[in-house]
């Protein structure tokens, strides 16, 4: 076997242990989100009777917390439920090992074998699966349409203005990306106005959840989650950490656009390397995931044909900011400004201090909100 060869099986094996991790972490959301609820429980009974009697009303609430995991656990094994089939060609029922089947952390709740780091894993895992709850009520309910107004209504308004319907004859001719598309919506409501549109996401949380909206959830309100109830402090009221949020808030794969609506899986980065291949390439909340920004705009600029735009919204969070082991560069919006120039973007338009939210609890007594960044570019025609 080649070196070459070598390292291909060292990565499939890798993506293959990856996959099942992540379905583990679906399978384990209860039990470890239930741990947080038994913690709390032991932590009452350990306190004097006259404490224990005053907290009576709370420790009914807690008992109700564990029936809105219920209620979520249900959603979360619907996703990974024919997960195994989503990707065409790929067996993910062989682990790296070779041993069949979902990896076994032998732990339950009360009695956790598992070793400290491969437990801090699972955890950190699981409170992925609770922030892709409340990325469902970002994109797919009627509860997240303030967030989507202040965050997808700026770019859609955009894309409108770029390609108006009465200039352009057949707008499914006019190819749009979106990477680090998260749940979808975004990228779903573009194909909607008739451009076709692909969504480009690398976190299997996300297109596990993705997967299913889009194309399971076939009636408005069908489901039901509890996307607040593992958030434990800044409640004003205990029914606020019981809400529920309904979704879908319309039926994706109902009103499907059909062929000219796409999701890719993979790293941005690696998926498109075609130059001159987009028509708009729509960020939103997307281009501060880069230990490189640059590596990205580079790309961006690569990929769109000439005099193609690049529309984006967000703030420069830099995901990778604080990870030790990533060589993460942090330059602030004018310095960012000079590099798009550089790279050869000509600046159409420019906007500080747009307010946005992201996967916010409406209830809150904490609220983050984002002074985010919205411009619009293009690339020149001649060079
Ligand atoms: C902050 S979220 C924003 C999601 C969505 N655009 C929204 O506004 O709700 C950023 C998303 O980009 C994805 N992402 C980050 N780096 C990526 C990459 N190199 N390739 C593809 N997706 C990426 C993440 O997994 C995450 O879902």
């Amino acid at each position: 076997m080649s070196s070459m060869q070598a390292a291909e099986e060292i990565d499939e094996a890798k993506e293959r242990a990856h996959f099942r991790a992540v379905v583990t972490a679906f399978k384990y959301y209860k039990l470890c989100s239930l741990d947080r609820i038994h913690k709390s429980e032991k932590i009452i009974s350990t306190l004097p009777a006259s404490h224990q009697r005053r907290l009576g009303k709370y420790k009914t609430y807690l008992t109700k917390f564990k029936k809105c995991l219920d209620v979520n656990n249900s959603i979360v094994h619907m996703i990974i439920k024919d997960v195994d089939t989503m990707f065409e060609n790929v067996d993910h029922s062989v682990d790296s090992n070779g041993a069949n089947g979902t990896e076994s952390f032998g732990c339950n709740y009360n009695n956790c074998e598992i070793a400290s780091h491969k437990q801090h894993k699972m955890q950190h895992d699981v409170e992925k699966v609770q922030s892709v709850l409340k990325n469902i009520v970002r994109d797919w309910s009627e509860l997240g349409a303030p967030e989507r107004l202040q965050c997808y209504k700026p770019i859609l308004d955009e894309i409108d203005e770029r390609y108006p319907e009465e200039e352009v004859r057949n707008r499914s001719h006019i190819k749009i990306l979106v990477p680090g598309a998260g749940l979808g919506r975004l990228a779903w409501e573009i194909a909607a106005r008739g451009f076709t549109c692909q969504g480009n996401e690398f976190s299997l949380f996300m297109l596990f959840a993705s997967n299913f909206i889009l194309n399971r959830c076939d009636e408005i309100n069908q489901y039901t989650v509890h996307p607040w109830v593992h958030q434990h402090v800044n409640n004003l009221t205990c029914c606020h950490q019981l809400l529920e949020a309904r979704f879908p808030d319309v039926t994706p794969s109902a009103e499907s656009p059909g062929r000219h609506f796409s999701m890719t899986a993979g790293d941005f980065l690696k998926v498109y390397t075609e130059p001159d291949e987009w028509h708009c390439v729509a960020t939103c909340f997307f281009i501060d995931c880069a230990p490189n920004v640059i590596e990205f705009i580079e790309r961006i600029y690569s990929i769109l044909q000439p005099g193609g735009y690049w529309i984006n919204l967000g703030p420069l969070l830099y995901h990778y900011s604080d990870t030790p082991t990533e060589n993460s560069i942090e330059p602030p919006y004018d310095i960012l400004l000079d590099i798009i120039r550089d790279i050869g973007f000509d600046i159409l338009k420019e906007k500080t201090g747009v307010k946005t939210k992201y996967a916010q609890n409406p209830n809150s007594m904490m609220q983050h909100e984002y002074d985010s960044v919205f411009f619009v570019c293009r690339k020149p025609y001649c060079v």
